[in-house]
């Protein structure tokens, strides 16, 4: 009988600390703690960000491991995010993972905290077949992915500035929205008029994105109105929620609609922390019905950062045999 493989696997890339223990691909457990601490700053401080890595890992591991209810000596590899991400957020998951793997004598796997957010959507769906195309939208990144086989994919497109995440935030900003301001355009937006303001479409050729045209837009509309009048904001939030939700959601949909047409391929999944967007989910929904797409969304813990995906991707690379050494570090960059 072939033994368990199971994996612990650790996320530490931004401000989330995160720990997973998956069993013969099967996730058993998902412990995340979110460093609230940032929000009253606007933005992830990155060595704020280290130094609570730092103070929470070892009491996240130790509930992800008591969750799953194995014991650390039965583990086959302890697994983390290598990159992208902020170099010293990654560092303290990296040493974490080496040490912890060192002291049981059992090897490490490092992860592309990209790859894993497209491998996500085998969590709940582990026979989605391939290829499949995957629309990756979080606060740090926006791509397209073809995903032939789990360890097989390739950007096909990606943003030239901003991310879709970042555009919604930065333009909660502009409306005095605190940090991170998504959530509640999403939220003001189910209030208003979606063609009350028409902003900048941004006219990038083939699959690449942009954002920031967008955002100038939204920033000289607003600049103009509040000179005639300085409650424009207050008197139209929800109309400027709604319009600047669907002026993100619709370049993101333009995309993937041209990427399927482009590849041939209808089967289409969605991830990261903006696919909890209403808007984008159903107009998701409604491209899939029109064009006969197979569509997959993972559950919303699945969906931001969380080490389940690294889990899964673990999982497959220790399959592979793709093991990494102590002399693998990590990398901003992915
Ligand atoms: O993937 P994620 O949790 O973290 C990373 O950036 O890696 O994504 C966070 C981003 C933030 O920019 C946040 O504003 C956005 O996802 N977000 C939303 C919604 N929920 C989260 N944006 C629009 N509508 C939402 N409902
Ligand atoms: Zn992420």
């Amino acid at each position: 009988m072939q033994a368990d493989i199971a994996i612990l696997a650790i996320e530490s890339s931004c401000d989330e600390t995160a720990a997973s223990v998956i069993v013969n691909g099967r996730i058993i457990s998902n412990i995340v703690y979110s460093q609230e601490i940032h929000q009253q700053y606007g933005g992830v401080i990155p060595e704020a960000a280290s130094r609570l890595h730092i103070k929470h890992i070892v009491a996240v591991v130790d509930e992800a491991l008591k969750q799953s209810g194995i014991s650390k000596t039965t583990l086959s590899a302890v697994a983390y995010t290598q990159s992208p991400g902020l170099i010293g957020a990654l560092m303290v998951g990296a040493c974490f993972a080496k040490g912890f793997a060192q002291a049981l004598s059992i090897p490490t796997i490092a992860v592309n905290h990209m790859q894993a957010h497209v491998l996500a959507n085998l969590i709940e769906h582990p026979q989605l077949s391939f290829p499949f195309l995957c629309l990756t939208v979080s606060g740090g990144h926006t791509q397209i992915v073809r995903c032939d086989s789990p360890l097989s994919q390739q950007i096909i497109g990606e943003t030239i500035d901003d991310a879709a995440g970042e555009a919604f935030d930065k333009a909660a900003k502009m409306l005095g929205l605190p940090y991170p301001g998504g959530p509640l355009i999403d939220t003001y937006a189910k209030g208003g008029n979606e063609d009350a303001f028409e902003f900048a479409k941004p006219q990038i050729p083939g699959l690449n994105f942009s954002f920031s045209g967008l955002k100038t837009s939204i920033l000289y509309f607003l600049q103009k109105q509040l000179r005639e009048n300085p409650n424009f904001i207050t008197d139209h939030r929800a109309d400027l929620c709604a319009s600047i939700q669907k002026s993100i959601v619709s370049i993101l949909i333009k995309k993937i609609e041209t990427a399927s047409k482009l590849t041939g391929i209808r089967r289409v999944a969605l991830a990261g922390g903006v696919s909890a967007n209403s808007l984008l989910r159903s107009a998701m929904q409604r491209s899939a019905e029109k064009r006969n797409w197979e569509l997959y969304i993972p559950s919303f813990a699945y969906c931001t950062d969380n080490a389940a995906m690294i889990a899964i991707t673990a999982h497959y690379k220790y399959m592979d045999g793709q093991f990494a050494n102590l002399d693998t570090v990590p990398s901003a960059r992915g």
